[in-house]
């Protein structure tokens, strides 16, 4: 055992969520260890879409273009998302995904300055472990926690050092546990899970095989194969085939049918069955095999005392809407502005309890809704009568597709129409990734404007699952617009003016008594707040005129935007001279770093 190693944070794992807050952590300064209990990072890809909203996470960082440089770009040419009866067979349906869907190109260009990107965990890890170990974190591989004891000031934690086979202890300020989905941080701290119980299982089989001169025509990203014309093994009700790169690289991800035994089977099994899903006899070189469970369950709380838990450990749940790892990425991100905050004397640790009440509303909706989205697939499963265990009776469903009956007519609206459901959330969730709501937070403080809407956020977006709520109602994510400056300059993002560590205050013409009291407040709280006046002769000019459109405040406002891109307040006019704006902005702070 011995003295225990001090430090201020220690993380306890090195997936996406514990290796990016090392790095969000590192950006602000903050030094701390990283162990993981495995002895190098994912070394399967798993999760690959890299969203838009976790993109400007690591733009914030100087990370975007590092990662972008080791990222397939997501374009027209290898995106869509199809339903067939073998990767060389008959297709049945075809649907374009994320930014590559035509009528919806537009949209994905105006939320964001970046893009989504498809970025396995095997090349994302490794980056983010070098990142955070150049920028002052101290990283151990083979350390597994075993177990903590809280005291008033700090948590002291045994770790087991499985190279030296011996327990050692480390003393932090503050404890993370991103220890994914078995989370044994969790079970320590006995918070509950919340959901429901796992019924459905599959098996991953990673492998490779060279599939070009099938994509050509077809470029699938992912692929539900069916078999109805074969009496195929129960653990195999349906296939869902994931390109990993173009096009040798593969996962075939099994799902049985309900009530078959959980087990995997052997490598020659999963062969025959990968031969007939392929079906044009190209080699197959099985490279990794692995169960996993469907989950719908998140945590009721994400914090107990001075330990914070994020990632899988407090969210599991299908990889349907790809947003297994970005929502880990966007928990760090979340709570890493907040914990170097703190221990720079900043904030008040009371700052530290709104990451749970932020985050686990996120958690709870996107649990839910990437279950919803897997069950959007079961209406094209009764369709082609997947379920049923005979031969000719899935045979007979799917010829009705090709029937010239009445009946047959209705069912092919209805498969087409399933098809679309499937297409709209599964993969073209831009608002499930972008809409998150803070608003109730104490980290928050609501508009003071005479004429402040309640809670309309929501309120004129047909399906928030699908669009883009973009506005500046304090809590929402800072909308992206592009700016320009006076002279010839590239234009420049609304999110790359704000985060950066610091509070941003935007405002305009006839905004400058905002300016002197964000000086005056930096002065006095130690808090960097920079404030960019925007409008005709000022700093930086909106010519699009889309600043004006979005910002829901008059030129003189306020828009206050946390170092995380959030809005945390705004106000609809300057109404007084500097001495007012002070007070109110002084209020506002105060509030948000919780030093009320
Ligand atoms: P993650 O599980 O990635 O990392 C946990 C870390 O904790 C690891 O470093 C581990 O070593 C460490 N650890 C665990 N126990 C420890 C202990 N006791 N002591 C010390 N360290 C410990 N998602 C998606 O969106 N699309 C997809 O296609 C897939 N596919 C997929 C396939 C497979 C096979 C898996 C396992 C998972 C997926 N996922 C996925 C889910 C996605 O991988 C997941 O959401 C993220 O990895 C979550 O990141 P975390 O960092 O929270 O956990």
């Amino acid at each position: 055992h011995g003295k225990p190693i001090e430090t201020d944070v220690l993380i306890i794992g090195a997936g996406p969520a514990g290796a990016s807050l090392a790095c969000f952590l590192a950006s602000y300064g903050v030094k701390g260890i990283l162990v993981s209990r495995d002895s190098t990072s994912a070394e399967t890809p798993r999760a690959h879409i890299t969203n838009m909203a976790t993109f400007e996470c690591f733009r914030d960082i100087g990370l975007e273009d590092i990662l972008r440089n080791i990222s397939t770009p997501i374009d027209e040419t290898d995106h869509l998302l199809r339903w067939c009866l073998s990767m060389a067979g008959r297709e049945l349906a075809r649907r374009y995904t994320l930014q590559s869907t035509p009528q919806r190109t537009g949209e994905y260009k105006i939320a964001s300055p970046c893009e989504h990107m498809d970025l396995p965990q095997t090349r994302l890890e490794p980056e983010l472990v070098r990142y955070a170990t150049l920028n002052g974190f101290q990283v151990r591989w083979d350390t597994e926690f075993r177990t903590m004891e809280q005291g008033d000031s700090r948590v002291t934690v045994d770790l087991f050092d499985k190279v030296t086979q011996q327990i050692f202890s480390v003393s932090a300020k503050y404890v993370f546990g991103a220890d994914g989905a078995g989370s044994r941080v969790m079970r320590h701290l006995q918070v509950p899970m919340e959901g429901f119980p796992a019924t459905q299982w599959a098996v991953n089989v990673f492998l490779k095989a060279d599939l070009s001169h099938l994509m050509k025509s077809r470029p699938a990203v992912l692929s539900w194969v069916f078999q109805p014309h074969r009496d195929h093994a129960d653990f195999n009700m349906v296939c869902i085939v994931r390109r990993v790169k173009q096009w040798d690289e593969w996962v075939f991800s099994f799902l049985p049918t309900p009530g078959a035994r959980e087990e995997i089977l052997s490598k020659e099994q999963y062969l025959e069955e990968i031969q007939q899903v392929i079906g044009d006899g190209t080699p197959v070189d099985i490279t990794h095999m692995s169960r996993w469970r469907i989950n719908e369950a998140y945590a009721a709380h994400f914090s107990v005392g001075r330990v914070f838990c994020l990632g899988d450990a407090v969210h599991r749940h299908p990889p349907a809407m790809g947003l297994g790892s970005n929502t880990s990425v966007q928990d760090s991100y979340n709570l890493a502005w907040k914990v170097a905050y703190v221990l720079q004397n900043k904030a008040s640790p009371r700052l530290l309890d709104s990451y749970s009440l932020e985050r686990q509303p996120v958690a709870k909706h996107m649990v839910t809704h990437t279950n919803e989205a897997l069950r959007r697939h079961v209406p094209i499963f009764n369709i082609l009568g997947i379920i049923s265990p005979s031969v000719a009776e899935r045979l007979e469903a799917l010829s009705l597709l090709s029937a010239n009956t009445e009946t047959a007519e209705q069912l092919r609206t209805e498969f087409q129409g399933a098809a679309d459901a499937c297409a709209e959330t599964e993969l073209n969730g831009l608002g499930i990734e972008f809409n998150q709501d803070y608003s109730d937070s104490p980290a928050i403080c609501a508009d003071t404007s005479d004429s402040a809407p309640g809670k309309p956020a929501l309120e004129e977006n047909p399906d928030p699952l699908r669009f883009h709520t973009r506005t500046t109602i304090p809590g929402w994510r800072l909308p992206h617009v592009w700016l320009n400056k006076a002279i010839p300059e590239n234009e420049i993002s609304t999110i790359d003016l704000a985060g950066k560590g610091k509070f941003a205050l935007f405002t305009g013409i006839g905004g400058g008594v905002w300016k002197e009291a964000a000086s005056k407040l930096s002065a006095e709280l130690n808090v960097s707040i920079r404030t960019i006046s925007i409008g005709y002769g000022q700093e930086y000019e909106d010519l699009y005129g889309d600043w004006a459109r979005i910002r829901g405040v008059e030129s003189s406002g306020a828009v206050l935007v946390r170092p995380d891109n959030f809005v945390a307040w705004r106000h609809g006019k300057a109404e007084g001279d500097e001495k007012w704006a002070t007070e109110k902005l002084s209020l506002v702070m105060r509030k948000v770093l919780a030093l009320d």
